[in-house]
């Protein structure tokens, strides 16, 4: 297979994870479970049926995977679900994955609810990048969106991280509209109050209902809603590979970051891979193929140019970018919280 020659940090295998439209990949998001405690509208169904749990990686072969694609580049790596809390001791892979050399950057999305608990022995193993869901302040729309109670204690999460360091802490809230017009403001003012950076994503066509584009509140809308009854905000320049364009309060205190998946699609600069609870590595959130890792992983003995080779295959099968704008766009089978967020 041809791969483009990139730049070379040590013991980094030449060429890295470059795929056919020059992209190179340094980032993997880790969904540890696909079990969840909340039951978000714009994410999974009312009943969704659950990975038995021999099906799952187990926190060696997760770091074994890790320690394989190091060297081809992965040094970013976000653990995620469903709800990445619910998986038992999670704190333990945390404790394996900030000791594989050349890992620099390690972060966790959750959605709160069992963080006020397991905030302490997450930090204690090393963790300090955190995002929270939370869509709302409202308890009433909490309860609509998330279909279960619990917004007491995903507030009581964050201030307990906040308490600890966790730095930075994000809010990650889907705009959806009928909800998003009156929550946007009151969660801006929260988290600027607060030292948390507010993440404004888009809502994508990647949960078990029906998405429909008028449901889609765009980022640039609410960044006018926020600049109007906050405080202005200015683009500050961000990474280009991020996918968060980041904006800056005109009086220095706090930022904004969008994540504008719908309305300024950031496909081109995307450097991301995805491996599933069970094992299923997949090259976009919409992908429609994936590659079976487990296999690989369980083998006796382990053979680590194997893994490489079926990473760097399904790197190169990547497509230029997810089609939810053309008339050939296909839903992917898996909701969200089977794939990780
Ligand atoms: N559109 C956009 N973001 C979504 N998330 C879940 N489903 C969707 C969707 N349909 C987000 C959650 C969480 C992360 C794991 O993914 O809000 O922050
Ligand atoms: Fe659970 Fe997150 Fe999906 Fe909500 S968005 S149902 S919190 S995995």
């Amino acid at each position: 297979m041809r791969t483009a020659a990139g730049e070379q940090t040590p013991g980094m295998i030449r060429g890295g994870l470059v795929d056919r439209f020059g992209r190179r990949h340094n980032n993997l998001r880790i969904s540890v479970t696909d079990r969840c405690n909340l039951r978000c509208i714009y994410c999974m169904p009312e009943e969704a049926l659950f990975l038995p749990r021999e099906e799952l990686l187990t926190f060696e072969e997760i770091t074994r995977f890790v320690q394989t694609v190091q060297p081809l580049g992965i040094n970013k790596i976000r653990l995620t679900g469903g709800e990445p809390l619910l998986r038992k001791d999670l704190h333990k892979l945390v404790h394996m994955l900030v000791q594989v050399p050349g890992i620099e950057d390690l972060s966790l999305t959750t959605n709160g609810l069992l963080l006020a608990q397991q905030a302490p022995r997450l930090y204690e193993a090393g963790l300090r990048r955190l995002n929270v869901s939370l869509d709302t302040l409202d308890p009433q729309h909490f309860r609509q969106l998330a279909r279960r109670e619990g917004l007491e204690q995903v507030l009581a999460g964050i201030e307990v991280a906040r308490r600890l360091g966790f730095s930075p802490i994000k809010i990650n809230m889907v705009a959806l509209r009928g909800y998003a017009e009156k929550d946007v403001v009151p969660l801006a003012r929260f988290c600027r109050h607060n030292g948390l950076e507010l993440r404004i994503i888009e809502y994508m066509p990647i949960g078990a209902d029906q998405w429909e584009r008028d449901k889609v509140v765009t980022a640039d809308e609410c960044l006018q809603w926020i600049g109007e009854q906050v405080c202005p905000l200015q683009p500050v320049a961000s990474d280009p590979t991020a996918p968060a364009q980041e904006y800056a309060y005109s009086d220095g205190q706090g930022r904004v970051g969008v994540i504008a998946s719908i309305s300024r699609p950031f496909c081109h600069s995307c450097n991301r891979l995805r491996l599933t609870a069970e094992g299923k590595l997949r090259y976009c959130l919409f992908a429609l193929e994936e590659s079976d890792v487990k296999p690989l992983l369980r083998r006796q003995p382990f053979d680590s140019q194997a893994v490489q080779e079926l990473v760097r295959q399904t790197v190169w099968a990547k497509w230029d970018g997810h089609q939810i704008h053309s008339a050939q766009f296909v839903k992917p089978q898996r909701t969200m919280h089977a794939i990780g967020g």
